[in-house]
């Protein structure tokens, strides 16, 4: 199958990133809304479903190894510190402990941006890597922990970013706290010439929490060394990614290491890039000559793999009596962690509507806590809260209903390329969205519900990328019993890829989706696919796969028409058989004409298309929340959340709603309950529990409607993919933020909205 290498531009991150990958020059025959598709779009429970309910599904920490030992690591108690020295003498004399490393037994390693050591003698948050015990038990591990003696050297710390920023400020590394020493500033049109063209201005300050991801399956390793080769059974979004950063570490060959992973149980993009855990596991495995189980616990995962940055955003904004926007001004900073990464939240800003006048000035700060990571959208989540909030406190100044303030801003075209959508249905979204909520119709003036208990609605909007693209690649083989197996390089990080991949095989080749098998997440034999993070696996992966299937039918009919000695224009495909169309009686299943081939099994490997030149690939949509404030208590509870987006084609009715579902409960936990707390004497995180730390359960989940705009976007890719793991989280918070003003009138600007804040502003 003819293949051609290319650039495409992604989103992916936090970063734009240039990819160059083979895409399959084959010219897509896109699905289109007439085509009767009889599994895609439908809702199919997880072809893994059995496996997860039964237990039998092997998450990482289910790998059990022969002579496999057990390793726990030991953190930093302080956030700055030098060690002056480690007794680890009695932690290796406790019966059962096999080896204790330390900086003192590695060399040091370049890990991310050079920055930061695998294990360093300068410590820079509580938590930060210190030691490493492999043990028989986990037990044993523990124990051993507590026996090793460090001696430290405190230093001052700093951990927070509004007091990182200033002057006298502790150094958390030597080059300062704010990364790349000056703030990341955008600039379109002339924000002076804009304000003075506004009729109405509006200025605020916004602030939002750190949050920590928190997914259901704890970070683990199982590594094993075997004839010089590394095998890591890894709890990853990304194989292919973890597998070089490990060899990377290691000062290995990429081929040397082989990363697997089947199930997972989450990540929310902590679990993106590798993990020091995983290094400093194959490295005492290296020295013990024993396989390693190496595992983080629940304070270790509030601790150091990572956060959502908190944010402080000042916003500026202007417009015409008639809701025309003239002008959007953004100056916000956020703490990263102890090591470099983002915190900007400007795009939505930037991207959202119509404005010819916009400036951003953005500051990733450093502080002596854990390092952000990417987590599920990453900025736009803090960024579109106070953005769509503001938008609220503008539309109210110039007299304008939310939504049709939105809708007088609408961008045909990317504001920031000028380039056109390959799709964008965010009007659609706003229609079926507000009739659902009875935006018109029951929406009440702000503040006017009567009585102690009050309701309000409020919606926001979102934007995000997605959209995947190539280099991704899938293979299929036929048996000759008919049944097929799918392998590729990706990952289901528990957002249904198993089963997309094969209903999209089904869909193609007309059989059941009970006849395929897929097989995920090896590194040694799957071909490549990217990382599962950017929303982009379904929209890369799903394309691949129609390829390789579409491959496989032509070869099919191929084998047919030798077999049956008629040419190919005479057989029609009917449902895994190839059948004569002029006599119905001359047919043969594909399983047959596997065996007539004398081969046993055939063959193909599909390849993701080529992105459209000159497009700009986005997801849109908007949520409204139904919410109910008890002005005595300071309570809210949210009440109903409709969520209307224009994400692209639904491939499984079922796993699109889990994704929906799964990042309205946790926005809502974003703007209601959740938020790391750092005690500013110690530098110590004082909610490292999920006791402490609150998470939205199913008894704050509110009834969730999900509608679905988009019937397929054609241009973008051969399954008209887009994705929704993000989209579905971005608008929650600043929907429900701007329906509790609806209903009391009074503003939050922080995040969480907890009842205190609630009190606080209604009654001082
Ligand atoms: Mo996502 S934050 O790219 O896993």
């Amino acid at each position: 199958m003819p293949k051609k290498i290319v650039k495409s531009k992604l989103y992916f991150d936090d970063n734009f990133i240039e990819t160059i990958g083979e895409v399959s020059t084959e010219k897509y025959k896109p699905w289109e809304p007439n085509d009767k598709l009889k599994i895609i779009g439908k809702p199919v429970s997880r072809i893994d479903g059995y496996d997860k309910v039964s237990g039998s599904a092997v998450f990482a920490f289910d790998k059990v190894l022969p002579r496999m030992v057990q390793a726990r690591i030991l953190g930093s108690a302080y956030p700055n510190a030098q060690i002056k020295k480690i007794h680890t003498q009695k932690a290796k004399s406790l019966p059962g402990v096999l080896a204790v490393i330390t900086y003192e037994d590695v060399p040091k390693i370049p890990w991310y941006y050079n920055t930061t050591f695998l294990f360093d003698s300068h410590v820079r948050c509580v938590g930060d890597e210190v030691a490493c015990v492999a043990a028989e038990t986990e037990k044993i591990a523990e124990d051993a922990l507590r026996l090793i003696e460090v001696e430290y050297e405190q230093l001052p710390f700093v951990v927070n970013a509004g007091d990182a920023m200033k002057a006298n400020a502790p150094k958390v590394h030597d080059f300062g706290n704010i990364l790349g020493g000056k703030p990341d500033i955008y600039s379109r049109g002339s924000i002076e010439a804009g304000f003075k063209d506004a009729d109405v201005t509006v200025e605020d300050t916004f602030s939002t929490q750190v949050v920590i991801h928190n997914p259901t399956e704890p970070h683990c390793s199982v590594v094993n060394w075997d004839d010089g080769k590394l095998t890591v059974w890894d709890s990853t979004q990304a194989v292919f990614g973890v597998r070089d950063q490990i060899a990377n570490s290691l000062g290995i060959s990429e081929s040397d290491v082989r990363v697997i992973k089947k199930y997972m149980g989450g990540g929310f993009g902590s679990k993106l890039e590798a993990g020091k855990y995983s290094v400093i596991a194959a490295l005492i495995s290296k020295k013990i000559g024993r396989p390693v189980r190496v595992t983080l616990d629940r304070k270790q995962m509030n601790l150091i793999v990572g956060n959502r940055p908190d944010s402080f955003q000042k916003l500026k904004a202007g417009a015409k009596k008639d809701g025309t926007l003239t002008a959007l001004q953004h100056y916000s900073y956020g703490a990263v962690g102890a090591y470099p990464n983002g915190a900007g939240c400007a795009w939505p800003l930037r991207s959202l509507y119509k404005c010819a006048n916009v400036s951003t000035e953005e500051y990733n700060v450093l502080i002596n806590a854990g390092r952000a990571r990417a987590m599920r959208a990453p900025g736009h989540v803090q960024g579109t809260f106070a953005f769509e909030s503001l938008i609220d406190e503008l539309a109210e100044k110039a007299g304008i209903d939310p939504l049709d303030f939105r809708l007088k801003n609408y961008t045909e075209t990317d504001p920031v390329s000028g380039e056109p959508y390959t799709s964008k249905l965010l009007r659609e979204a706003y229609k079926k969205g507000a009739e659902a909520i009875g935006w018109y119709s029951r929406r009440k003036p702000t503040g006017s519900d009567k009585g102690t208990v009050k309701k309000g609605i409020g919606m926001a909007t979102q934007i995000w990328w997605g959209g995947g693209g190539p280099p991704a690649y899938a293979t299929l083989k036929l048996n000759r019993d008919g049944s097929v197996q799918i392998i590729a390089g990706t990952q289901d990080i528990g957002t249904g890829t198993y089963t997309f991949i094969a209903m999209v095989a089904a869909e193609v080749l007309e059989i059941p989706v009970e006849k395929i098998q897929v097989s995920l997440g090896d590194t040694d034999v799957d071909p490549y696919c990217p990382s599962s993070g950017g929303s982009q696996t379904a929209a890369s992966v799903s394309p691949a796969v129609r390829d390789a299937a579409e491959q496989m039918k032509s070869k099919l009919i191929n084998g047919a028409s030798a077999i049956l000695d008629l040419p190919e224009g005479q057989l029609a495909y009917r449902n895994g058989i190839i059948v004569n169309k002029k006599d119905d009686s001359k047919k043969i299943s594909i399983g047959e004409i596997v065996q007539k081939m004398h081969e046993r099994v055939l063959i193909t490997t599909g390849a993701r298309n080529e992105n459209p030149k000159g497009y700009q690939a986005n997801t849109f949509g908007a949520q409204f929340a139904e919410v109910e404030v008890d002005t005595e208590t300071g309570r809210v509870k949210v009440l109903k959340i409709v969520a209307a987006h224009d994400v692209g084609r639904v491939l499984n009715k079922k796993t699109i709603d889990n994704q929906f579902h799964g990042g309205i409960i946790q926005g809502l936990g974003y703007a209601l309950m959740e938020e790391r707390i750092i005690d500013d004497n110690t530098g110590k995180v004082l909610n490292t529990n999920l006791h402490d730390y609150m998470l939205a359960t199913i008894k704050n989940t509110p009834e969730i409607e999900v509608i679905v705009v988009s019937k397929g976007d054609n241009l973008l890719n051969n399954t008209g993919v887009k994705g929704v793991g993000e989209p579905a989280i971005i608008p929650t918070a600043g929907a429900i933020a701007n329906a509790v003003y609806n209903a009391i009138g009074v503003r939050i600007k922080s995040l969480p909205i907890t009842p205190d804040k609630i009190l606080n502003a209604l009654y001082s």
